[in-house]
């Protein structure tokens, strides 16, 4: 059988760090609050000339360059992005162009933090159904600018950036011993919209808009939603907690990671955590997340490796795939 094999990975970053203590002097919080509640210790914000397209083609250039390929190669470019350079065209057809691809074609998914999820989701049918032999799949967000800069609750919070993957047709034998996308699982529930949105868009306020979270009340939804999905991926494949060698999560909260490693019983040093470093860069914060870990040697071909996301929406989801 068909399997969507990871050939390559890249990320990028915008050039400026704001520390915690940066932003102590802009709201009423404190580099204390910040690295309790959430383990932040500093994020990445966008300069006027980094844009979502401009991070997500130099995390698609280095993605290229790692699996030793050059944009001729690609058939598909899918970006997880909530925060698009315009509203339309997508974000993905200026990255083609930004790599001088002419041919192919190139959409954006908007599944808000779960993005990347379901863009290697997508990307893998594509693969599988036979219309796609190579895909890049890319998250970029510059999400410091749908941020509230005044409201403490919010602001702390978010960074910029973007990561890519290039995912290849291979042959697989069926098995989870296989190599490539093993298995995805996706969810959504809309009634939560309230719960965390931006509160412009083209149909409605023809504005952008801003970050608007009850955050206490995601908080309290997350790790289930979270665990659900993980273990309907464990049931589906047959695979365990102990079979897993590197957790990936969504890097919004230390505390929500935690307790969901925790609570499906995966050891602390098989967790990979950017949060610290990142903040929560919605649908980058994955693939910056996967690059970080097999930069530094962690991830290694074969590995087993499971992903997983939720945010906004709310938006959902898990894949495991071996290296
Ligand atoms: O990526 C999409 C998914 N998003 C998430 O997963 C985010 C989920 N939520 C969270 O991570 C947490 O709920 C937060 C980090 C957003 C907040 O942590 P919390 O422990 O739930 O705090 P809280 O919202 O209950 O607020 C506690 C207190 C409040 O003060 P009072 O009412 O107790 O007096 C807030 O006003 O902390 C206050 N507060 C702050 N204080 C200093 C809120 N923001 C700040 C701040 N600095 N930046």
């Amino acid at each position: 059988m068909i399997r969507s094999v990871v050939k390559g990975i890249g990320t990028a970053l915008p050039e400026r760090i704001v520390k915690n203590s940066d932003l102590e002097g802009m709201v009423e919080t404190s580099d204390e609050w910040i690295v309790q509640r959430t383990g932040i210790r500093q994020r990445y914000i966008a300069n006027e000339n980094e844009t979502t397209v401009s991070l997500g083609a130099a995390a698609a250039r280095a993605a290229l360059e790692n699996a030793g390929l050059t944009p001729d190669d690609i058939d598909l470019i899918v970006v997880a992005t909530s925060t698009p350079n315009n509203t339309f065209p997508a974000s993905a057809v200026e990255i083609q162009k930004e790599l001088g691809m002419t041919h192919g074609f190139a959409f954006d998914m908007q599944a808000v933090c779960s993005g990347f999820i379901y863009a290697i989701s997508t990307a893998d049918l594509y693969i599988r159904g036979g219309m796609a032999q190579r895909v890049l799949v890319i998250g970029s967000e510059t999400f410091s600018r749908i941020l509230d800069w005044n409201d403490r609750s919010t602001c702390v919070l978010f960074g910029d950036g973007a990561g890519a993957i290039v995912l290849e047709a291979g042959e697989g034998k069926g098995l989870t011993s296989d190599r490539g996308i093993l298995s995805a699982n996706l969810r959504s529930d809309g009634s939560h919209k309230h719960k965390l949105f931006v509160d412009g868009g083209p149909s409605t306020t023809q504005t952008v808009g801003h970050l608007r979270m009850e955050g206490r009340e995601v908080f309290k939804h997350a790790v289930g939603m979270i665990t659900d999905v993980i273990e309907a991926s464990f049931e589906e494949t047959g695979l365990t907690a102990d079979d897993i060698d590197w957790f990936v999560p969504h890097q919004a909260n230390k505390r929500i990671i935690d307790a969901s490693a925790k609570k499906l019983n995966i050891a602390e040093d098989k967790v990979v955590i950017t949060v610290d470093q990142h903040g929560n860069t919605s649908a980058a914060s994955v693939p910056l997340a996967l690059g970080a870990a097999v930069k530094d040697g962690r991830i290694k071909e074969g590995d087993l490796v499971l992903l997983e996301a939720m945010g906004g929406g709310f938006t959902w989801g898990a894949v495991l795939l071996r290296w």
